[in-house]
């Protein structure tokens, strides 16, 4: 009770005391303020009075001072003319309505600078592209009078007051505009109304693409331009002139596995269920760079094939080191296949990467096969041999028996063969008067040894002539495949830029 009491007296003297201060401050302001303005009121009076007082001598009694504001104002009224100008322009300016309404199409112009290219994807058959897309178009409504042509630079929030073409890219996939720091776009109004809307666009669209000749292939990429809503009979889209389509510099340089080559521009009309539109295409040529693929590909499986003819040049004993090299190198063909396919679509064609890799590992597995040929002929022909000691035959006693007689047999050989000569030189007759132990040597061998050669098949080689037929056949057969190949590849180069000659002239 006391506290209260007393916060009572308290609050009670403070209310008091800031009660009449609250009543006394604004009153001192108030005067203090009205003579303060009234100080400032007199200032000014005076420094006008000497302006005025001047501009009275120099006989510019109220001109004067309006011409001293002149410069500002004058800038004022143009931009309050032109203020005044698109407001009365949007006033009367219907933008559900296109231009021209009941007469003739709009006809609305393209242009487009394409920036960059990048990502030309044969996986997702898909491209970006980056670029200004540049619209005009004449509206009359928005014509407005000047003695000089003129045009005016509108920022961007005008296009949604005013009517604008509805166009689109039907074979977009996605795109997006620019946003940094603003919407990268403009509108740009003439004296007669002819608009230019100007956007930066980023496009990726989709673009099918053939691979049959993939990676020697030159790929066609379309970027189609047209109206969604307005048929032919409401508007005709044309490009602006015959080189609308402009590349800037770096785009050539912009993408690494391809050379960016030709680009056309196509009118059509497109006819479809709800009415006929009117359609742009931009065509772009993208030929693949084989360089990478040459670095990549083609040469080390060309090394591979080579390093598996290793194998003809090597003993035929060397079983490890034959195997070795043909189960390595036929793994490492399909590791090759494998790798360079995992990158590819999943196309259910052949390519012609396919043609060559596919080539390359028949021959390494055709080494690898020829090596278990040789095995095989040399097992049989041991076979053979081992038959022959166990059951005898004319060949392979006289083998086993005299083999080990050959040898002094074979010197004596020579000097009967020398002898035979000089026989033949004196007479053909004298050829009868060799002794019997030299036609021991020199005639029998082979007449026995021809015994058996007589009952083998005809067709059966020996391991040997295998070996060495390969040592030749396998790169012959490379080299004329690699000749097939490149000359096909150049030829059909030539075809793809005959293409684009033809691209020109289509519809
Ligand atoms: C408008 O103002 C600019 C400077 O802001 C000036 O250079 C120009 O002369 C002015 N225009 C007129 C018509 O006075
Ligand atoms: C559009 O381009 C054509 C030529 O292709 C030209 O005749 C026409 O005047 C252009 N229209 C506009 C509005 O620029
Ligand atoms: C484009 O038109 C101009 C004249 O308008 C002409 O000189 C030029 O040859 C044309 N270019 C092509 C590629 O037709």
């Amino acid at each position: 009770m006391r506290r209260l009491r007393h916060r009572r007296r308290c609050g009670g003297d403070e209310g008091r005391l800031p009660s009449l201060g609250r009543g006394a401050l604004p009153l001192l302001c108030f005067i203090w303020l009205l003579a303060a303005s009234s100080a400032a009121a007199q200032d000014e009076v005076t420094i006008g009075s000497t302006k005025s007082d001047k501009e009275v001598e120099y006989g510019e009694p109220t001109e004067a001072h309006t011409d001293g504001r002149d410069l500002p104002k004058s800038n004022e009224t143009l931009e309050r003319r032109i203020t005044v100008l698109l407001d009365e322009m949007l006033k009367s300016h219907d933008k559900r309505i296109r231009p021209n309404y009941g007469g003739p199409p709009v006809e609305v112009n393209i242009t487009a600078l394409i920036t960059t290219i990048s990502a030309v994807s044969e996986v997702s058959m898909d491209y970006t592209l980056d670029l200004y897309l540049r619209q005009i178009w004449r509206d009359d409504r928005l014509a407005f009078p000047s003695e000089t042509p003129m045009s005016l630079t509108i920022g961007i929030d005008m296009v949604n007051q005013i009517w604008t073409p509805d166009t689109f890219f039907p074979n977009e996939k996605k795109s997006f505009f620019h946003e940094a720091t603003s919407h990268n776009s403009f509108l740009r109004i003439d004296n007669h109304g002819n608009v230019l809307r100007s956007i930066r666009l980023t496009v990726t669209a989709n673009c099918p693409m053939s691979l049959h000749t993939f990676p020697l292939d030159t790929q066609q990429c379309a970027l189609e331009i047209e109206s969604y809503g307005y048929s032919t009979k409401d508007i005709v889209y044309h490009w602006h002139n015959n080189e609308s389509l402009k590349m800037e510099h770096g785009v050539y340089d912009g993408l690494a596995h391809f050379t960016v080559g030709k680009h056309f521009q196509i009118e059509r009309e497109i006819s479809t269920s709800t009415g006929s539109y009117s359609r742009l295409t931009a065509i772009f040529n993208f030929k693949r760079n084989i360089g990478f693929y040459l670095i990549q590909i083609y040469f080390p499986s060309s090394l591979i094939v080579v390093i598996s003819w290793v194998s003809f040049w090597l003993n035929r004993e060397a079983v490890q080191a034959r195997v070795a090299i043909g189960v390595t190198t036929v793994l490492t063909m399909t590791t090759l296949m494998t790798s360079t396919n995992g990158s590819l679509p999943k196309v259910s064609y052949v390519k012609s990467l396919d043609i060559f890799l596919g080539v390359c590992f028949f021959i390494v597995f055709a080494s690898l096969v020829e090596y278990a040929a040789v095995g095989y002929m040399i097992k049989r022909h041991r076979l053979r041999l081992a038959n022959g000691t166990s059951a005898p035959s004319p060949v392979t006693y006289f083998e086993s028996e005299t083999s080990p007689n050959l040898q002094p047999a074979n010197g004596r050989m020579r000097n009967g063969s020398n002898r035979l000569r000089r026989n033949n030189n004196r007479s053909a007759k004298s050829s009868i008067n060799i002794p019997m132990d030299h036609l021991d040597a020199e005639h029998i061998v082979p007449l026995l040894v021809a015994v058996p050669v007589t009952r083998r098949p005809r067709f059966t080689f020996r391991p040997a002539q295998v070996d060495l037929a390969s040592r030749i056949l396998f790169p012959l057969f490379f080299v004329v495949f690699q000749i097939i190949y490149w000359y096909w590849y150049f030829f059909s180069t030539m075809g793809s830029e005959y293409k684009e000659d033809r691209g020109e002239d289509a519809p």
